[in-house]
């Protein structure tokens, strides 16, 4: 514990920057839901039996087999994390002036993207933009602007189609069968490979399960099942949904794309029976990969990110609602409204949270999405959000209740916060090192 006092000395020397703060600093950790969980007995045991050969270990062959009778793909190439399986993606399959449509890409699959000079392109549904309407699949892809564009489009310059599951940018919110389904016959009919970006796919089945005609007595693992049949390659980060603290995997069903792949990835990974993953983590993935279709585990999951959301819709603070999987997202431009977007009012929102109550969060705006064109101009993010984003069977109500009482605080005085400035960024994904200033 430290008090408000100390925390603003450590938030001046870490730049206003949250990730420039140690843990240590930090009494509730909501950053990230990424690599933050807590690993079950099972995963730890199967940390325990890792087979660290270097090549065809069991525990590879565990694995595989496991994401295979998941995800039922041909291909199943390991990575350290969701990030390397989308380097490796997109210097596989995109090059110079290629487009590849998703319904919102997340931070790092847009810089990969952009790193091979192709352009990321977000077709999210027009519901996402209304935080009001209780529509419950706000991350659907929007089809009629996926058709439009593809129509248009020089298709050999479309080298695949996106959909992240759940829609992480766009606040957690899950995709319908119904979507998945539609952009893949979308994708089927133009001939472009459709992939998911599945991080959180256990999280989005359940939605499904809850909330979409036809599938509430559907066990949660043929709602998995269904969702990959309809795809042809994903790219997975292990730190969230596989509640595992490392690893991500990369599939596929072309196996010449595979070998290339895999080819790429013996010189940046490791070999293609680990991948930059020491057995043990193998091991943790798997084993977490089939505890997350426990319904209880989601029912859980879901419940508990709920009841944040309905304590701040109680306070009036402004959220995206539905309220989505793994994180509540406030809307800092409508929160913090003396702030203009060009002083950061998610960041300005963020850094508040943490010295009245030791509590850090992640910007999901301008910092993030925002930048400088290439003639220097600045452009902004459509909606400045703050991430809180709840660790897997980390923490407990107690916990919870603590941060609403701190939000509680903050609305109070919310008039007197002030915007921020950047002092210092990087070329890509700016908000993890960026140094700002208070205004
Ligand atoms: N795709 C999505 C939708 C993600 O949320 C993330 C990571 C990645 C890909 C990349 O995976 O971190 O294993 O390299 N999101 C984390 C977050 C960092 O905090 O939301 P990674």
């Amino acid at each position: 514990m430290n008090t408000s006092e100390q925390r603003e000395v450590i938030l001046k020397e870490a730049f206003n920057n949250l990730f420039l703060i140690k843990a240590k600093d930090v009494i509730i950790d909501l950053l990230t839901d990424s690599g933050t969980g807590a690993m079950s007995s099972r995963q730890w045991a199967g940390v325990m039996l890792g087979d660290e050969s270097y090549a065809g270990s069991d525990s590879f062959i565990f694995f595989e087999t496991t994401i295979k009778n998941l995800m039922g793909f041909k291909n199943v190439i390991p990575t350290h994390q969701g990030r390397a399986a989308e380097r490796i993606l997109f210097s596989t399959i995109a090059k110079d002036g290629d487009s590849i449509p998703s319904n919102n890409h997340f931070d790092t699959t847009r810089a990969n993207i952009l790193e091979v000079n192709a352009n990321p392109i977000d077709f999210v549904c027009e519901e996402a933009s209304d935080f009001n309407s209780d529509f419950p699949f706000k991350g659907n892809m929007n089809t009629d602007m996926l058709e439009n564009f593809l129509r248009k489009a020089d298709l050999s310059k479309v080298p695949i189609i996106m959909l992240t599951v759940t829609n992480n940018t766009g606040g957690g919110q899950p995709v319908s069968m119904e979507n998945i389904k539609q952009v893949s016959k979308i994708a089927k009919k133009y001939n472009i490979p459709f992939y998911l970006d599945a991080c959180r796919f256990a999280e989005n089945a359940y939605f499904i399960k809850i909330n979409e005609k036809g599938y509430m007595d559907t066990p949660i693992k043929e709602i998995v099942q269904e969702m990959f049949s309809y795809a042809d390659g994903c790219t997975v980060s292990a730190k969230k949904d596989a509640i595992a603290n490392i690893g991500g995997f990369l599939c596929t069903n072309d196996d010449s794309l595979a070998q290339k792949k895999k080819d790429l990835l013996i010189l940046t990974e490791g070999f293609p029976t680990y991948g930059g993953l020491s057995g043990r983590d193998l091991e943790a993935v798997a084993y977490g990969l089939m505890e997350v279709l426990e319904e209880d585990y989601l029912k859980y999951r879901i419940e508990s990110t709920k009841y944040l959301g309905e304590k701040l819709n109680s306070l009036n603070i402004p959220i995206i609602n539905p309220t989505g999987g793994h994180a509540i997202y406030i809307d800092a431009k409508k929160f913090l409204p003396h702030i203009p977007v060009e002083h950061f009012p998610g960041q300005a929102l963020a850094c508040q949270m943490y010295i009245d109550g030791g509590i850090r969060t992640s910007e999901i705006g301008s910092l993030m999405f925002g930048g400088n064109d290439s003639n220097g101009n600045p452009f902004y993010s459509k909606n400045e959000l703050v991430r809180l984003a709840i660790p897997r069977r980390t923490y407990t109500q107690s916990h919870i209740d603590y941060v609403v009482e701190v939000m509680g605080i903050i609305k109070d005085k919310s008039h007197k916060i002030k915007g921020l400035k950047i002092i210092y960024e990087s070329r890509t994904l700016r908000h993890f090192t960026a140094k700002l200033e208070r205004i």
